[in-house]
């Protein structure tokens, strides 16, 4: 899109020039629309959990700006010829059911015949456009709180290698099905400065996103991260996806890693995720009660992960042990 003309539009709160979650339209002073899309072929063997981890994915990006998802819509490719309909039912029967838990309507979609099965869906949203939160506007002094422990791309490249455990399984689709709707219901009452969520990019993609729009510098604490059980050993077997290089190959030049850092913290925290979790820029006032109030929400593996310790006009992150 960057060799496109911009799209400028007095009601386009939210476009694509920041690299946010979703975009936002306002439809009155009291009222926005956030949409957003997304879809991706199997990280499980299990159509039903495929089915509710895309959707969880999907509906995740309307969280993560704050949002309410009200709508969704179902985007499939299906090999209709070599695989039984009986996969697609499942793996639509998981998408729905997590729409429902959303609390969000199921109204539609689209569907077509492809040599590779992909599925996801588009999510409409609503929020108060004084209550949006986009990826730019985290403050110096902030602290940065995940809610989610990274390490689905390791564990999923174990999975699709064959060499995961049934307990790594099964914590992948229990980390990957999670809803962040909770998560961003306790965290909007503590008004954070900015929030994404983490996917493709893993942590330190986003969170270099985030020192880019709200030109700031990071400290990533890479001891402080939570992480998956297995995670840790799978990278150390060098059950590394491939995404992972690329999103450290592009940051390198702006980010700093402490020699005490690990390799293997490095490969968790450049890990893409699935369906990962929320970070917040908090104020520190109200970051360690917005902490326990995420405990208490039954967040358990959410933790400070950082701060924000000064401006910089091209956006910056410091790794330290
Ligand atoms: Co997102
Ligand atoms: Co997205
Ligand atoms: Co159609």
């Amino acid at each position: 899109m960057r060799d496109l003309p911009r799209t400028k539009h007095p009601n386009l709160l939210v476009g694509i020039e920041t690299s946010d979650d979703a975009g936002v339209y306002k439809l009155n002073d009291d009222l926005a629309l956030v949409q957003t899309i997304d879809f991706f072929t199997p990280i499980v063997d299990d159509p039903y959990h495929f089915g509710r981890i895309a959707a969880a994915n999907a509906l995740s990006d309307v969280y993560a700006m704050g949002g309410k998802p009200l709508t969704a819509m179902n985007i499939v490719c299906f090999p209709i010829k070599q695989m039984s309909k009986d996969i697609l039912k499942d793996i639509l029967r998981g998408g729905l059911d997590k729409v429902n838990e959303a609390g969000a309507v199921l109204v539609g979609g689209h569907s077509v015949d492809d040599q590779e099965l992909k599925y996801g869906l588009s999510v409409t949203g609503i929020v108060r456009p004084d209550g949006i939160l986009t990826n730019g506007g985290a403050k110096v002094g902030d602290q940065l709180i995940l809610t989610k422990p990274v390490g689905t791309g390791i564990i999923a490249t174990a999975v699709k290698g064959k060499l995961a455990s049934q307990e790594a399984l099964d914590e992948l689709i229990t980390v990957a099905s999670t809803l962040n709707d909770r998560a961003s219901q306790v965290m909007v009452e503590y008004e954070p400065h900015a929030c994404t969520d983490i996917t493709g990019f893993g942590l330190g993609g986003h969170l270099l996103e985030m020192a880019r729009a709200s030109e700031v510098e990071i400290s990533l604490c890479a001891g402080k991260i939570p992480i998956m059980s297995s995670a840790r050993d799978y990278a150390l077997m060098g059950l590394i996806p491939a995404g992972s290089y690329a999103t450290k190959n592009f940051c390198e030049h702006v980010v700093e890693i402490s020699p005490e850092v690990e390799s293997v913290q490095l490969d968790l925290i450049f890990d893409p995720q699935t369906s990962g979790g929320l970070v917040m820029s908090i104020s520190p006032d109200r970051a360690e009660t917005c902490l326990e109030r995420l405990k208490g929400a039954g967040i358990l593996s959410a933790a400070i992960i950082g701060e924000v310790t000064g401006s910089h006009s091209s956006g910056r992150i410091n790794i330290v042990p």
